[in-house]
């Protein structure tokens, strides 16, 4: 019995390190990832069930940055937000997953990630992200993104794709399907969210450096 335990736990181990190095692989030639039914099946469903038990009444409009000058609009963006803690089982769950990633590329590609944040998102059918950068280069400490996406049976019609430019004259679309995962280095890739014709969740995440001075200290919350 305890042995079975054992393997349990070093097999989906196993899975993570062989994604996680996916991940750090396409992050350094480039600068992008995209991954299918890329979490623990686990984990998964348990943030998907959150969501369903999640009252709606949690999320609020995105778009009021809690920082001065993060403000935006809702010509920019109409989605809500939820922000994840790790109040809930599904939320400490997630952000230990995250943090086992980032120690990872830490070690595999020196990026110095020092803190993550993260939030769940719904988009209304009709709402967007129009087209962004998640980070200024010297303006900002976020230096990857990440998106998850919790739509079970999303068909390419639903629309909702997250468009993210990869060069000055090309794009790459990705369905936001139930279990995909895109991490990409935030400076680098403008991207946006078109609209959607049914409800859009997903959970969009950044690892951030150290950026904190005498008189700011990291993370700013
Ligand atoms: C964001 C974002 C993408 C998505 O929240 O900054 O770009 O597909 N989200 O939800
Ligand atoms: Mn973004």
């Amino acid at each position: 019995m305890t042995e079975l335990l054992c393997l349990n736990k070093t097999d989906s181990n196993l899975v993570n390190e062989d994604l996680f190095e996916i991940i750090a692989s396409n992050i350094s030639t480039k600068g992008y990832s995209i991954n299918f039914n890329a979490l623990p099946v686990g984990l998964s469903e348990s943030l998907w069930m959150h969501l369903q038990q999640m009252n709606s009444a949690k999320f609020v409009s995105a778009g009021i940055g809690r920082e001065s000058g993060h403000q935006l609009n809702q010509f920019i963006r109409s989605d809500e937000i939820c922000w994840i803690n790790g109040d809930s089982e599904a939320g400490s769950a997630w952000l230990e997953w995250t943090k086992a990633l980032q120690i990872f590329l830490n070690r595999r590609l020196f990026l110095g990630l020092f803190s993550f944040e993260s939030h769940f998102a719904h988009y209304a059918p009709g709402a967007f992200y129009k087209k962004h950068l998640d980070a200024f280069k010297g303006e900002s400490n976020r230096r990857l993104s990440l998106v998850f996406y919790l739509n079970p049976g999303w068909l390419p019609e639903d629309g909702g794709e997250l468009r993210l430019y990869t060069g000055q004259q090309n794009h790459t679309q990705v369905v936001p399907g139930y279990g995909t995962l895109v991490t990409f280095l935030s400076e680098d890739f403008p991207h946006e969210v078109l609209a959607a014709r049914r409800d859009r969740y997903s959970i969009a995440g950044w690892f951030r450096v150290n950026g904190s001075t005498p008189d700011k200290a990291d993370p700013p919350r």
